[in-house]
């Protein structure tokens, strides 16, 4: 038996999908342990690209047991979209594909609150992906939310209606008097909502303990990025949610003791959708010709994603935070024509020398990114399979970020698709 986990080291995007896949076959289970369909990860196999939002990105593999468990917020429409998109590549999710009874519902008053709440933040708007996820994070923490087992309940309908209508509305009625919900369509976005998911929903704690008892191998997917966390992040400018490892054991009820492997999932550089301090970004001319080598656009959203230098205070942070213990980089291909490189090791900021991101650095702020420069490799990485096949000066960066970051990079990603990674050292999930 063992849990390992893969997650999002910076701001989310890293390419924590395409890493689940390639590593789903070695496991049991995938289990998402929290944000909702604010995800967008991407997973190539054959020239097929599918982007799940909700679904562990394992499903691809015909044995793996999927769960979304109870610390993911689901929409139903957005899960029956990606059943959808599975039936059409002829995957059978049949039999292996679980919704957690404790995990939180989206409504689509939800998201149109996000949107309402996004507009009224004018140009201090966060730029969610306005899938209503801190909206439906929100409810659950203020105790108005309906759960999965609440949702396929109808007899239990009448008393949530009584007793958060009022709540729904008295919010929807701050921004858009028009958006104010009957009890009728309330009743109705419940009835669409619950037919969908029904079929799925379990006690996903007791399918993933069970699991570990009889000795099976379980990888817990994290969405976004530490530097999104809701309590670790770049706070207000964070997702409502914690990617961090501490989110696997309240996500998934799994005891913290049972975590086996944690692996940190970073781009060769860095890359941000939405508002929010961003030290290594690059100037404009510069950030889109990168943009468009690494075709950096939202997967969820479509917008284009702000690029930049990697940043190893950035990924410090997330290796305290989330006891990462091995890298697992993505993109390093992107690189290939640049001529030099750069690896941010600390910021000045308020006069001294920071080698671990500040939780109280702002978008206002001075900081000054320290950078180290490397030589480019200026040779193309995609059919590299083994350490071998990588350059020399690609080898030199990848020691760089082991150094600066102080932790072993145990593969690297040189292509979307599943077969382009190399190994680069022995490691169990
Ligand atoms: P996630 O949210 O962390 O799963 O990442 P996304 O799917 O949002 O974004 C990663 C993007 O980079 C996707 O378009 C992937 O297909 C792509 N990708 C992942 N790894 C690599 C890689 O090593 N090289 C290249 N060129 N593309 C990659
Ligand atoms: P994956 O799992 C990148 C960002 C949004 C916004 C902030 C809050 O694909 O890495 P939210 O809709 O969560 O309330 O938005 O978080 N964000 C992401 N950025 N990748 C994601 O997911 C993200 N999910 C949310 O752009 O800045
Ligand atoms: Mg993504």
């Amino acid at each position: 038996m063992s849990v390992s986990v893969v997650l999002g080291c910076q701001w989310g995007d890293e390419g924590k999908g395409k890493l689940v896949d390639w590593l789903a076959d070695r496991v049991d289970v995938v289990a998402r342990y929290q944000g909702g369909p604010n995800a967008g990860h991407t997973v190539k196999v054959d020239g097929q690209q599918i982007i799940f939002h909700l679904i562990p990105s394992g499903i691809l593999r015909p044995r793996t047991v999927c769960l979304i468990g109870n610390g993911v917020v689901v929409s139903a429409e957005a899960f029956q979209g990606e059943l959808e998109a599975l039936k059409k590549l002829g995957v059978s999710v049949e039999g292996r594909l679980f919704i957690s009874e404790n995990a939180h519902v989206i409504l689509p008053f939800h998201r149109q609150l996000d949107m309402l709440q996004e507009k009224a933040r004018g140009k201090g708007a966060i730029g969610t992906t306005g899938r209503g996820i801190g909206n439906a994070y929100a409810d659950k923490i203020a105790r108005y939310g309906i759960r999965m087992l609440d949702l396929i309940r109808r007899e239990r309908w009448g008393a949530i209606a009584d007793r958060n209508l009022d709540h729904y509305n008295s919010l929807l009625a701050i921004h858009d008097r028009s958006a104010v919900m009957t009890r009728e369509r309330f009743l109705a976005m419940l009835d669409e909502s619950a037919a969908i998911v029904q079929p799925f929903v379990t006690d996903g704690v007791t399918l993933i303990n069970e699991a570990a008892r009889a000795g099976k191998k379980i990888l817990c997917e994290g969405a976004q990025g530490v530097m999104l966390d809701v309590d670790f992040g770049t706070y207000p400018y964070v997702t409502s949610s914690n990617p961090s490892t501490g989110g696997v054991s309240t996500g998934l009820g799994i005891p913290p003791t049972q975590i086996n492997y944690i692996y940190g999932v970073c781009k060769a550089y860095t890359t941000r959708v939405g508002a929010g301090p961003f030290p290594t970004e690059f100037e404009e001319v510069f950030g889109a010709h990168v943009r468009d080598l690494g075709n950096e656009y939202g997967a969820t959203t479509g917008r284009p994603r702000r690029c930049g230098w990697f940043d190893a205070v950035v990924v410090r942070r997330a290796v305290q935070i989330s006891g990462v213990q091995q890298m697992l980089i993505t993109k390093l291909d992107i690189l290939d024509t640049l001529d030099e490189l750069k690896i941010c090791y600390a910021y000045r900021w308020e006069g001294r020398e920071v080698s671990l991101f500040p939780f109280g650095l702002t978008c206002e702020d001075k900081v000054e990114p320290l950078y180290e420069t490397l030589p480019g490799w200026k040779t193309s990485l995609v059919n590299a399979t083994t350490i071998d096949d990588l350059p020399a000066a690609a080898r030199k960066y990848l020691d760089r970020l082991e150094e600066l970051v102080g932790i072993p990079v145990a593969a690297v990603s040189v292509g979307p698709n599943r077969n382009q990674v190399i190994q680069m050292r022995a490691f169990e999930v």
